[in-house]
């Protein structure tokens, strides 16, 4: 069975609730037709009542770019699994390069928030990749490999069931620079064989690996179109809705 494809739109620290409620009415119409993938719109934690009421008669889901792992506490400025759920969001980015760069995210939290997250039935979209050094130096399969063994941690196989992972080099993130569709399916290849040891072979072969890091609407297609890449998580280019719908519809 071949994998359906997600394309998620990772907005970042991007739109007011006005401007969620206005990408909505735009983007619904050039997709309302569109079945073959799934799509998930990720808008900042203030945004998600907006982007829920807006999607609500829609297949489109929402999710969330963070979760902590407690179920509540004296933990300020975070957000828990509980709360998301009871908004009506489905999905939540861990572990964006973002977080561990500005914002002290480590292996080891990223293993946390997964668990919590997964627990409470959240689907997590996983983010892991190299930063440029990395790549140059010839790390990047170890790399990858580190990050997912820390992130998967004491999870077992029945419980990362809905587990989604985001394939994302550092290096290509808001900087234009696109991996090659064979690069990314090339590092897509190493994820999953990670994914084989860590949870079997079956439930790698259902697992879907987004790609992320300047996907465009002129290289959608061609990322698409590679048999390892499962979909695709857009940034800057997710914030116009005609320029989300032409990569969702590549
Ligand atoms: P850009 O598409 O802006 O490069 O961002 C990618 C990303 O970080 C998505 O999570």
């Amino acid at each position: 069975m071949p994998r359906t494809k997600v394309m998620a739109a990772n907005w970042k620290m991007y739109k007011t609730p006005d401007q969620t409620s206005e990408f909505f009415r735009n983007f619904l119409p050039l997709v309302s037709g569109h079945s073959r993938d799934e799509i998930v719109v990720c808008p900042p934690f203030l945004d998600l009542p907006a982007a829920l009421e807006a999607s609500k008669e829609s297949k489109i889901a929402i999710g969330a770019q963070n979760v902590h792992w407690k179920e509540e506490g004296a933990f300020t400025g975070e957000t828990s699994a509980g709360q998301l759920l009871a908004l009506g969001v489905s999905h939540v980015i861990v572990g964006h390069s973002e977080r561990r760069q500005y914002f002290c995210e480590t292996d080891d939290t990223v293993n946390l928030r997964l668990k919590a997250a997964l627990e409470a039935g959240l689907i997590p979209i996983c983010c892991v990749g190299e930063v440029l050094e990395e790549r140059e130096a010839g790390l990047t399969d170890d790399v990858l490999r580190r990050q997912c063994v820390r992130a998967f941690h004491a999870i077992s196989a029945k419980k990362a069931a809905k587990l989604i992972v985001a394939y994302e080099p550092v290096w290509a993130i808001g900087t234009g620079k696109t991996a090659t569709p064979e690069l990314a399916a090339e590092a897509h290849a190493v994820i999953r064989s990670e994914a084989t040891e860590i949870f079997g072979e079956e439930f790698a072969g259902d697992l879907r690996i987004l790609y992320g890091g300047s996907v465009k609407p002129e290289n959608s297609k061609a990322l698409m179109s590679q048999e390892e890449i499962d979909g695709a998580l857009v940034g800057g280019a997710s914030l116009d809705p005609k320029s989300f719908a032409a990569i969702v519809k590549y």
